[in-house]
């Protein structure tokens, strides 16, 4: 019998989605300085692109949004991405051209990061036919990023850990989001660091510490039934406290959307980018309109989810 033998590809592109925290609860720091969570994530329509190619020595460009804010050089999560699986997978020789389309704006709370990180890892899993499993390819990148695991996996996922232990959610139906982008990042390690210190002085002012983190079921429950209207009042986030006191001006995103009928109005993540949940795609369109025309923000985006997790693209699929 002969059997067909297939060339190893000269390009991978994976395109990999962006995520809001419909939960996102934070405990007292570890004595690694990692914050022990309990999340629900949730991938929305927003995709940065990573495309990879064999080459003699790496290389890495980054066009589109925000692409002047990215490194292009060893210290991007995709460059150490593809070095991390290359010495998992025992390669001598791992020289790549990396390519990243972005979409997702930078320090804005999407893990626009770890999404390219996590494609890196998979663009180069197929590039270099090392056929490490989803599972590897989890392990690599949860060392290289909290977020990266499930911008692999995508959908909706309970995270915990670092964020980085993952249990797909029960959830159905479609949920229409207007994001809301700020005009500055925001540093994570800045935002846990704020939410430390903000507990720290509520504990001195005699209230009390912070709890263990908690899967929200009546949010679970919501998010069975697919009802937005029953999930947008339940959506939560402990890190945003201190997101707003380093923004303050993030609290007008948030009551215009609210003002402009969104059933629940959340910092996403550590923030600035504001998540509004809307009933359906044409309440999303409606608030994203109102957002802009109130100027809380720097640009808007109408996304849905969930979005599956990091893809190849076939040729002529890419955008
Ligand atoms: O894991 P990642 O590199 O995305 O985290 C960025 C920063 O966010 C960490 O250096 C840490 O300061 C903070 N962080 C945390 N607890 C987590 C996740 C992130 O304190 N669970």
């Amino acid at each position: 019998m002969i059997s067909a033998i297939r060339p190893a590809p000269a390009a991978v592109t994976v395109r990999v989605p962006a995520k809001v925290n419909l939960q996102l609860a934070v405990g007292p720091p570890r004595a690694d300085g990692y914050h022990p969570l309990v999340t629900v994530f949730h991938a929305v329509s927003l995709f940065d692109e990573v495309t990879v190619r064999d080459a003699d020595r790496t290389s890495l460009r980054v066009s589109g949004e925000d692409a002047a804010a990215v490194p292009a050089d060893r210290t991007n999560l995709a460059w150490k991405a593809a070095a991390a699986l290359a010495k998992a997978a025992g390669l001598r020789r791992s020289a790549v051209e990396i390519r990243i389309r972005k979409r997702i704006p930078v320090a804005a709370g999407l893990a626009g990061g770890s999404a390219d990180a996590a494609a890196a890892l998979l663009a180069c899993n197929e590039l270099w036919e090392t056929g490490l499993s989803q599972d590897d390819l989890s392990e690599i990148g949860a060392r290289l990023g909290s977020d990266v695991p499930f911008a692999l996996l995508g959908g909706t996922a309970v995270g915990q850990g670092r964020g980085e232990h993952l249990t797909p959610a029960l959830a159905s139906g479609t949920y229409h989001w207007a994001l809301a982008f700020g005009h500055n990042g925001l540093s994570t390690a800045e935002v846990y660091a704020t939410c430390d210190r903000l507990r720290a002085a509520r504990v001195s002012a005699g209230e009390a510490g912070a709890a263990d983190p908690k899967l929200s079921h009546p949010l679970m429950t919501a998010l069975r039934s697919g009802d937005p209207a029953r999930v947008g009042p339940l959506l939560s986030n402990d890190l945003q406290p201190a997101a707003l006191s380093l923004q303050p001006e993030l609290r007008r995103a948030l009551t215009a959307g609210r003002e402009n009928g969104a059933l629940g109005a959340i910092v996403s993540g550590s923030g600035p980018t504001c998540a509004f949940l809307a009933s359906d795609a044409a309440q999303a369109r409606e608030i994203a309109v109102a957002l802009t025309g109130a100027g809380v923000c720097r640009a808007v985006a109408r996304v849905h989810g969930p979005a599956p997790g990091a893809m190849p693209v076939r040729e002529g699929q890419s955008e």
